[in-house]
């Protein structure tokens, strides 16, 4: 049966990448690299910055698969990523099938950790679902909410406390933050439109990458400075990753 390695692969250079991810990254023969189009030459640089430094394996074979553009949402979120997923599935299912012997080993490198907002596993899921002989094997990563609280030197949780891990869209619809609240994906920069209160912010841009940025702050205090570091590096870069931990302050630790 084919086999299928989701490599966690840290969210920003090789020196994240695990002993378990570096002997999985050596099991693999034929190397998935999907293409959304859009993908920027400095990340694709890191991928490739990690296979070259780990790989020792001579025969391996690197194949691409186009990822379709997601349409604009039309109301149902849902139903669009559904659908979205859906025709990613059949290029992916075309793909195995072609590029990977029966009993063959392949493996796609995921930015971050595997279980944490990205849809390879309900990839992979899918297809299994509709019939394709396949296993797979999650080898977890160093994702970009670990890396944020340790350049930050805060722990994730405050005593005790539960926290919420949640996306820029979901925090604008509901107007506020949960006590503690890591926030991903948020092109929007929804901290500067949420009730600020006496929130602290920890932001972190590029994180674990050479040109990392740090802020953090009471929200009311530095939302605009955070506003317009994120604008500058955007526009010399050409693209930002960011995520930040919200936290109310009531003096607990
Ligand atoms: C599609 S999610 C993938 C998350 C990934 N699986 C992980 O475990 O970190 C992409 C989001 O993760 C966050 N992110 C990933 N890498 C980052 C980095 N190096 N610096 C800051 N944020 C990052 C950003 O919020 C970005 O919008």
């Amino acid at each position: 049966m084919r086999k299928i390695l989701l490599i966690g692969m840290g969210p920003g250079g090789p020196d994240f990448l695990t002993v378990q991810a570096i002997d999985a990254l050596n099991r693999a023969t034929v190397f998935f690299l999907p293409d959304k189009g859009a993908e920027k030459a400095e990340l694709r640089e890191v991928r490739e910055q990690i296979c070259r430094r780990f790989i020792t394996r001579p025969e391996i074979r690197f194949v691409t698969i186009d990822i379709p553009q997601r349409d604009a949402p039309a109301g149902d979120y849902r139903a669009t990523v559904d659908d979205w997923h859906a025709q990613i599935a059949a290029r992916y299912r075309q793909v195995l099938i072609d590029e990977l012997p029966d009993d063959g080993c392949g493996a796609f490198l995921v930015w971050g950790d595997p279980t944490l907002y990205d849809s390879s596993l309900r990839i992979l899921d899918r297809l299994r679902a509709d019939g394709l002989p396949i296993e797979y094997e999650i080898i977890p990563g160093i994702s970009a909410v670990q890396v944020l609280t340790a350049r930050h030197r805060i722990p994730l949780n405050r005593i005790g406390e539960s926290v919420t891990i949640t996306t820029g869209r979901k925090l604008g619809a509901a107007h506020h933050a949960a006590e503690d609240t890591v926030v991903m994906l948020d092109g929007d920069e929804t901290f500067a439109k949420i009730d600020a209160g006496d929130t602290y912010i920890y932001w972190g841009a590029y994180l674990g990458m050479a040109d990392e940025i740090l802020i953090a702050g009471k929200l009311a205090d530095v939302a605009s400075d955070i506003q317009r570091v994120r604008r500058e590096a955007r526009e010399a870069k050409g693209w930002i990753m960011d995520a930040y931990l919200l936290r109310r302050s009531d003096g607990g630790a």
